[in-house]
Protein backbone atom coordinates (compact mmCIF):
# COMPACT_ATOMS: atom_id res chain seq x y z
CA UNK A 1 0.00 0.00 0.00
CA UNK A 2 1.26 3.36 -0.78
CA UNK A 3 2.13 5.49 2.21
CA UNK A 4 -0.26 8.97 1.69
CA UNK A 5 0.71 12.15 3.59
CA UNK A 6 -2.34 14.56 4.36
CA UNK A 7 -1.22 18.21 5.10
CA UNK A 8 -4.14 20.39 5.83
CA UNK A 9 -6.91 17.45 6.14
CA UNK A 10 -8.29 19.68 9.42
CA UNK A 11 -9.27 23.02 6.93
CA UNK A 12 -12.11 23.57 5.25
CA UNK A 13 -11.40 21.97 2.08
CA UNK A 14 -9.44 19.63 3.79
CA UNK A 15 -12.38 18.93 6.02
CA UNK A 16 -14.30 18.15 2.89
CA UNK A 17 -11.92 16.02 1.52
CA UNK A 18 -11.68 13.89 4.18
CA UNK A 19 -15.20 13.11 4.12
CA UNK A 20 -15.66 12.28 0.79
CA UNK A 21 -12.78 10.18 1.41
CA UNK A 22 -14.55 8.31 4.13
CA UNK A 23 -16.93 8.16 2.23
CA UNK A 24 -15.70 6.96 -0.69
CA UNK A 25 -13.61 3.82 1.01
CA UNK A 26 -10.26 5.76 -0.01
CA UNK A 27 -8.31 4.62 2.88
CA UNK A 28 -9.10 0.82 2.76
CA UNK A 29 -6.49 1.23 -0.57
CA UNK A 30 -3.95 3.40 1.04
CA UNK A 31 -1.58 3.96 4.56
CA UNK A 32 -2.58 7.42 5.77
CA UNK A 33 0.10 9.36 7.59
CA UNK A 34 -1.10 12.66 8.96
CA UNK A 35 0.70 15.75 8.79
CA UNK A 36 0.09 18.75 10.80
CA UNK A 37 1.63 22.24 11.22
CA UNK A 38 0.60 22.97 14.73
CA UNK A 39 0.20 19.50 16.74
CA UNK A 40 3.23 17.41 15.75
CA UNK A 41 2.64 14.24 18.23
CA UNK A 42 -0.94 14.76 18.48
CA UNK A 43 -3.14 11.95 17.80
CA UNK A 44 -3.82 11.08 14.40
CA UNK A 45 -7.50 10.87 13.31
CA UNK A 46 -9.41 7.56 13.37
CA UNK A 47 -8.57 6.72 9.55
CA UNK A 48 -5.02 6.43 11.04
CA UNK A 49 -3.72 3.06 10.38
CA UNK A 50 0.07 2.21 11.60
CA UNK A 51 1.06 5.84 12.00
CA UNK A 52 -1.16 6.99 14.97
CA UNK A 53 0.28 10.40 15.68
CA UNK A 54 0.84 13.78 13.66
CA UNK A 55 3.58 14.20 11.96
CA UNK A 56 5.58 17.67 11.69
CA UNK A 57 4.17 19.06 8.29
CA UNK A 58 7.62 21.15 8.47
CA UNK A 59 9.76 17.59 8.49
CA UNK A 60 11.45 17.29 4.87
CA UNK A 61 12.86 13.46 6.28
CA UNK A 62 9.32 12.73 7.78
CA UNK A 63 7.42 14.30 4.33
CA UNK A 64 10.07 12.24 1.92
CA UNK A 65 9.16 8.80 3.13
CA UNK A 66 5.63 9.83 1.79
CA UNK A 67 5.25 7.68 -1.58
CA UNK A 68 2.31 10.58 -2.25
CA UNK A 69 1.59 13.85 -0.97
CA UNK A 70 -1.69 15.76 -0.55
CA UNK A 71 -2.04 19.33 0.74
CA UNK A 72 -4.59 21.44 1.40
CA UNK A 73 -3.22 23.56 3.42
CA UNK A 74 -2.58 26.33 1.10
CA UNK A 75 0.15 28.27 -1.17
CA UNK A 76 2.49 29.78 1.32
CA UNK A 77 2.73 26.22 2.76
CA UNK A 78 3.39 24.94 -1.04
CA UNK A 79 5.52 27.77 -1.67
CA UNK A 80 7.52 26.91 1.00
CA UNK A 81 7.52 23.42 1.75
CA UNK A 82 7.75 21.83 -1.73
CA UNK A 83 10.82 23.15 -3.39
CA UNK A 84 12.80 21.60 -0.17
CA UNK A 85 11.25 18.62 -0.76
CA UNK A 86 12.31 18.10 -4.25
CA UNK A 87 15.36 19.58 -3.30
CA UNK A 88 16.06 16.86 -0.54
CA UNK A 89 15.91 14.29 -3.75
CA UNK A 90 11.99 13.34 -2.73
CA UNK A 91 10.48 11.88 -5.98
CA UNK A 92 7.00 11.32 -5.22
CA UNK A 93 3.57 12.22 -6.64
CA UNK A 94 2.52 15.77 -5.06
CA UNK A 95 -1.41 16.85 -5.20
CA UNK A 96 -2.59 20.17 -4.08
CA UNK A 97 -5.44 22.45 -3.37
CA UNK A 98 -3.20 25.87 -4.00
CA UNK A 99 -2.77 27.49 -7.04
CA UNK A 100 0.72 28.09 -6.58
CA UNK A 101 2.49 25.69 -8.70
CA UNK A 102 -0.80 25.11 -11.49
CA UNK A 103 0.90 27.26 -14.11
CA UNK A 104 4.06 25.14 -13.46
CA UNK A 105 5.54 22.99 -17.04
CA UNK A 106 5.73 20.11 -14.69
CA UNK A 107 2.38 20.69 -13.44
CA UNK A 108 -1.05 19.25 -14.91
CA UNK A 109 -4.12 20.81 -13.67
CA UNK A 110 -6.20 17.74 -12.66
CA UNK A 111 -9.82 17.41 -13.28
CA UNK A 112 -10.37 13.69 -14.95
CA UNK A 113 -13.51 13.28 -16.05
CA UNK A 114 -12.73 16.56 -18.60
CA UNK A 115 -8.52 16.04 -18.82
CA UNK A 116 -7.70 12.14 -17.98
CA UNK A 117 -6.36 12.06 -21.69
CA UNK A 118 -4.19 15.36 -20.76
CA UNK A 119 -3.80 13.35 -17.28
CA UNK A 120 -2.29 10.09 -18.52
CA UNK A 121 0.05 12.08 -21.00
CA UNK A 122 1.40 13.75 -17.81
CA UNK A 123 1.91 10.38 -16.43
CA UNK A 124 3.88 9.02 -19.68
CA UNK A 125 6.38 11.91 -19.38
CA UNK A 126 7.04 11.23 -15.60
CA UNK A 127 4.78 14.08 -14.31
CA UNK A 128 4.96 14.29 -10.58
CA UNK A 129 2.72 17.60 -9.90
CA UNK A 130 -1.09 16.73 -9.77
CA UNK A 131 -2.96 20.18 -9.10
CA UNK A 132 -6.37 21.20 -8.62
CA UNK A 133 -7.95 23.88 -10.53
CA UNK A 134 -9.53 26.99 -9.83
CA UNK A 135 -12.91 26.08 -8.08
CA UNK A 136 -14.66 28.44 -10.70
CA UNK A 137 -13.04 26.59 -13.80
CA UNK A 138 -13.44 23.21 -12.67
CA UNK A 139 -17.07 23.38 -11.94
CA UNK A 140 -17.49 25.22 -15.51
CA UNK A 141 -16.06 22.86 -17.13
CA UNK A 142 -17.63 19.85 -15.45
CA UNK A 143 -20.63 21.56 -16.86
CA UNK A 144 -19.66 22.46 -20.52
CA UNK A 145 -17.29 19.64 -21.33
CA UNK A 146 -19.71 18.41 -23.46
CA UNK A 147 -18.76 21.35 -26.01
CA UNK A 148 -15.12 21.39 -25.28
CA UNK A 149 -15.08 18.07 -26.32
CA UNK A 150 -17.02 18.37 -29.40
CA UNK A 151 -14.77 21.40 -30.43
CA UNK A 152 -17.55 23.27 -30.56
CA UNK A 153 -16.60 26.50 -28.49
CA UNK A 154 -15.02 29.53 -30.71
CA UNK A 155 -14.73 31.51 -27.14
CA UNK A 156 -16.67 31.80 -23.91
CA UNK A 157 -17.27 34.79 -21.85
CA UNK A 158 -18.01 33.65 -18.09
CA UNK A 159 -20.03 36.15 -15.49
CA UNK A 160 -19.29 34.49 -12.52
CA UNK A 161 -21.36 34.63 -9.32
CA UNK A 162 -19.14 33.67 -6.50
CA UNK A 163 -19.61 32.41 -2.95
CA UNK A 164 -18.07 33.52 0.09
CA UNK A 165 -16.53 30.21 1.19
CA UNK A 166 -14.15 30.63 -1.90
CA UNK A 167 -12.67 33.35 0.16
CA UNK A 168 -12.30 30.59 3.24
CA UNK A 169 -13.90 29.62 6.41
CA UNK A 170 -13.45 32.95 7.96
CA UNK A 171 -15.25 34.89 4.95
CA UNK A 172 -18.36 32.85 5.22
CA UNK A 173 -18.59 33.51 9.11
CA UNK A 174 -18.05 37.18 8.04
CA UNK A 175 -20.98 37.29 5.44
CA UNK A 176 -23.49 35.78 8.44
CA UNK A 177 -22.22 38.25 10.66
CA UNK A 178 -22.97 40.85 8.52
CA UNK A 179 -26.38 39.31 7.34
CA UNK A 180 -27.37 39.12 11.11
CA UNK A 181 -26.50 42.67 12.08
CA UNK A 182 -28.14 44.02 9.28
CA UNK A 183 -31.34 42.35 10.31
CA UNK A 184 -30.54 43.12 13.85
CA UNK A 185 -30.72 46.41 12.64
CA UNK A 186 -34.06 46.56 11.55
CA UNK A 187 -35.92 43.97 13.28
CA UNK A 188 -38.24 46.10 15.36
CA UNK A 189 -39.64 47.53 12.01
CA UNK A 190 -39.79 44.05 10.12
CA UNK A 191 -41.70 43.28 13.04
CA UNK A 192 -44.34 46.43 12.68
CA UNK A 193 -46.11 45.52 9.04
CA UNK A 194 -46.89 49.15 9.08
CA UNK A 195 -43.21 50.32 8.91
CA UNK A 196 -42.53 51.94 5.72
CA UNK A 197 -39.80 50.24 3.36
CA UNK A 198 -37.81 53.17 2.46
CA UNK A 199 -37.28 53.43 6.48
CA UNK A 200 -35.81 49.98 6.47
CA UNK A 201 -33.76 50.13 3.11
CA UNK A 202 -32.32 53.56 4.53
CA UNK A 203 -31.72 51.64 7.97
CA UNK A 204 -29.82 48.70 5.96
CA UNK A 205 -27.80 51.32 3.59
CA UNK A 206 -26.45 53.08 7.00
CA UNK A 207 -25.22 49.67 8.80
CA UNK A 208 -23.85 48.57 5.88
CA UNK A 209 -21.83 52.00 5.42
CA UNK A 210 -20.82 51.91 8.91
CA UNK A 211 -19.98 48.67 9.57
CA UNK A 212 -16.68 48.34 11.46
CA UNK A 213 -13.33 47.46 10.20
CA UNK A 214 -13.77 44.25 11.89
CA UNK A 215 -16.99 43.62 10.41
CA UNK A 216 -15.78 43.44 6.41
CA UNK A 217 -12.27 42.42 7.57
CA UNK A 218 -12.29 39.54 5.35
CA UNK A 219 -13.84 40.70 2.17
CA UNK A 220 -12.72 44.57 2.72
CA UNK A 221 -16.34 45.82 1.84
CA UNK A 222 -19.66 44.58 2.60
CA UNK A 223 -21.36 41.40 1.35
CA UNK A 224 -24.58 41.01 2.82
CA UNK A 225 -26.96 43.27 0.89
CA UNK A 226 -24.49 44.02 -1.28
CA UNK A 227 -22.03 42.33 -4.09
CA UNK A 228 -18.20 42.96 -4.98
CA UNK A 229 -17.15 42.83 -8.51
CA UNK A 230 -13.48 42.00 -8.25
CA UNK A 231 -11.68 38.91 -6.32
CA UNK A 232 -8.13 37.83 -6.05
CA UNK A 233 -5.46 40.72 -6.97
CA UNK A 234 -5.38 43.50 -9.53
CA UNK A 235 -3.07 42.18 -12.26
CA UNK A 236 -2.88 46.03 -13.13
CA UNK A 237 -4.20 45.73 -16.48
CA UNK A 238 -7.79 45.90 -15.65
CA UNK A 239 -7.92 42.47 -15.03
CA UNK A 240 -8.54 40.31 -11.91
CA UNK A 241 -5.82 37.48 -11.32
CA UNK A 242 -9.43 35.09 -11.36
CA UNK A 243 -10.64 36.28 -14.35
CA UNK A 244 -6.77 35.65 -15.72
CA UNK A 245 -7.48 32.09 -14.81
CA UNK A 246 -10.54 30.89 -16.48
CA UNK A 247 -8.60 31.26 -19.54
CA UNK A 248 -5.58 30.30 -18.75
CA UNK A 249 -6.11 27.29 -16.59
CA UNK A 250 -8.75 26.03 -18.78
CA UNK A 251 -6.31 25.94 -22.08
CA UNK A 252 -4.21 24.50 -19.26
CA UNK A 253 -6.80 21.64 -18.55
CA UNK A 254 -8.08 20.78 -21.93
CA UNK A 255 -4.26 20.96 -23.29
CA UNK A 256 -5.44 23.69 -25.88
CA UNK A 257 -3.06 26.43 -26.51
CA UNK A 258 0.51 27.78 -27.52
CA UNK A 259 2.25 25.02 -24.65
CA UNK A 260 0.71 22.65 -26.57
CA UNK A 261 0.73 23.74 -30.06
CA UNK A 262 -2.63 24.57 -30.91
CA UNK A 263 -4.37 28.21 -30.67
CA UNK A 264 -6.03 29.15 -27.29
CA UNK A 265 -9.68 28.68 -26.95
CA UNK A 266 -10.40 32.66 -25.35
CA UNK A 267 -12.62 32.62 -22.36
CA UNK A 268 -12.93 36.20 -20.53
CA UNK A 269 -15.24 37.76 -18.18
CA UNK A 270 -16.06 39.68 -14.94
CA UNK A 271 -15.98 37.41 -11.22
CA UNK A 272 -18.28 38.87 -8.94
CA UNK A 273 -18.55 38.01 -5.52
CA UNK A 274 -22.27 37.32 -4.30
CA UNK A 275 -23.40 36.68 -0.84
CA UNK A 276 -23.89 32.67 -1.63
CA UNK A 277 -22.36 30.31 0.84
CA UNK A 278 -20.34 27.34 -0.85
CA UNK A 279 -21.18 27.19 -4.28
CA UNK A 280 -20.18 29.38 -7.13
CA UNK A 281 -22.24 30.01 -10.19
CA UNK A 282 -21.82 31.67 -14.02
CA UNK A 283 -23.66 32.97 -16.73
CA UNK A 284 -21.76 31.87 -19.87
CA UNK A 285 -21.97 32.93 -23.32
CA UNK A 286 -20.45 31.10 -25.63
CA UNK A 287 -20.25 31.61 -29.34
CA UNK A 288 -20.44 27.82 -30.99
CA UNK A 289 -18.22 27.22 -34.49
CA UNK A 290 -21.60 26.21 -36.17
CA UNK A 291 -25.05 26.70 -35.41
CA UNK A 292 -25.64 23.37 -33.94
CA UNK A 293 -29.45 22.41 -32.85
CA UNK A 294 -30.11 23.05 -29.16
CA UNK A 295 -31.19 19.39 -28.78
CA UNK A 296 -28.12 18.25 -30.05
CA UNK A 297 -26.19 20.77 -27.83
CA UNK A 298 -28.15 19.47 -24.36
CA UNK A 299 -27.52 15.65 -25.59
CA UNK A 300 -23.41 16.66 -25.88
CA UNK A 301 -23.49 18.60 -22.54
CA UNK A 302 -25.49 15.65 -20.62
CA UNK A 303 -23.85 12.54 -21.90
CA UNK A 304 -20.36 14.15 -21.30
CA UNK A 305 -19.66 13.00 -17.86
CA UNK A 306 -22.30 11.20 -15.11
CA UNK A 307 -22.62 14.76 -13.00
CA UNK A 308 -23.91 17.26 -15.18
CA UNK A 309 -27.73 17.56 -15.87
CA UNK A 310 -29.50 19.34 -18.07
CA UNK A 311 -32.08 21.46 -16.70
CA UNK A 312 -35.12 22.67 -18.48
CA UNK A 313 -34.75 26.12 -19.79
CA UNK A 314 -38.14 27.24 -17.69
CA UNK A 315 -38.90 29.18 -14.68
CA UNK A 316 -40.22 26.15 -12.50
CA UNK A 317 -36.74 24.32 -13.33
CA UNK A 318 -34.50 26.67 -13.19
CA UNK A 319 -35.53 28.34 -9.51
CA UNK A 320 -35.81 24.57 -8.27
CA UNK A 321 -32.70 23.22 -9.82
CA UNK A 322 -30.14 25.74 -10.89
CA UNK A 323 -29.11 27.38 -7.30
CA UNK A 324 -26.67 27.64 -4.63
CA UNK A 325 -29.03 26.42 -2.21
CA UNK A 326 -30.14 23.71 -4.66
CA UNK A 327 -26.30 22.34 -5.54
CA UNK A 328 -24.50 22.53 -1.87
CA UNK A 329 -23.31 19.54 -0.90
CA UNK A 330 -24.24 17.74 -4.55
CA UNK A 331 -21.59 16.65 -6.84
CA UNK A 332 -24.10 17.48 -9.26
CA UNK A 333 -23.64 20.49 -11.53
CA UNK A 334 -26.93 21.40 -13.13
CA UNK A 335 -26.56 23.21 -16.77
CA UNK A 336 -29.48 25.43 -17.56
CA UNK A 337 -30.81 28.41 -19.17
CA UNK A 338 -29.98 26.79 -22.53
CA UNK A 339 -30.73 28.44 -25.54
CA UNK A 340 -29.48 30.34 -28.49
CA UNK A 341 -29.51 34.21 -28.33
CA UNK A 342 -30.52 37.27 -30.23
CA UNK A 343 -27.14 37.73 -31.73
CA UNK A 344 -27.62 34.42 -33.95
CA UNK A 345 -28.03 30.57 -33.93
CA UNK A 346 -24.35 30.18 -32.98
CA UNK A 347 -24.51 32.44 -29.79
CA UNK A 348 -25.29 30.17 -26.62
CA UNK A 349 -26.66 30.90 -23.56
CA UNK A 350 -25.86 28.61 -20.30
CA UNK A 351 -26.09 29.08 -16.30
CA UNK A 352 -24.42 26.74 -13.89
CA UNK A 353 -23.95 26.04 -10.20
CA UNK A 354 -20.97 23.99 -8.70
CA UNK A 355 -20.63 23.27 -5.02
CA UNK A 356 -16.93 25.00 -4.77
CA UNK A 357 -15.65 22.80 -2.11
CA UNK A 358 -16.59 19.87 -4.32
CA UNK A 359 -16.03 19.78 -7.65
CA UNK A 360 -13.91 23.16 -7.00
CA UNK A 361 -11.28 22.00 -4.72
CA UNK A 362 -12.06 18.57 -2.87
CA UNK A 363 -13.17 16.08 -5.68
CA UNK A 364 -10.62 16.19 -8.19
CA UNK A 365 -7.54 15.67 -5.74
CA UNK A 366 -9.10 12.47 -4.24
CA UNK A 367 -9.93 11.25 -7.65
CA UNK A 368 -6.10 12.31 -8.68
CA UNK A 369 -5.32 10.17 -5.65
CA UNK A 370 -7.24 6.69 -6.79
CA UNK A 371 -5.99 7.11 -10.34
CA UNK A 372 -2.36 7.00 -8.69
CA UNK A 373 -3.04 4.41 -6.05
CA UNK A 374 -5.01 2.03 -8.84
N1 LIG B 1 -10.46 31.98 -6.02
C1 LIG B 1 -11.72 31.39 -5.74
C2 LIG B 1 -12.64 32.35 -5.07
C3 LIG B 1 -11.59 30.21 -4.84
O1 LIG B 1 -12.15 33.30 -4.46
O2 LIG B 1 -13.84 32.17 -5.13
C4 LIG B 1 -10.92 28.99 -5.24
O3 LIG B 1 -10.43 28.80 -6.50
Amino acid sequence: MKLVGLVGWRGMVGSVLMQRMQEEGDFAHIEPMFFSTSNTGGAAPAMAKNEKTLKDANDIDALKKCDIIITCQGGEYTTEIFPKLRAAGWNGYWIDAASSLRMDDDAIIVLDPVNLDVIKSGFSRGVKNYIGGNCTVSCMLMGLGGLFQHNLVDWMSSMTYQAASGGGAQHMRELLTQFGSIHAEVKALLDNPAAAILEIDRKVLSKQHSFAADEIKQFGAPLAGNLIPWIDKDLGNGVSKEEWKAGAETNKILGTGEAFGTAAIPVDGLCVRVGAMRCHSQALTIKLKRDVPLDEINDMIAQNNQWVKVVPNERAASMQYLTPAAVTGSLTIPVGRLRKMQMGGEYLSAFTVGDQLLWGAAEPLRRMLKILIA
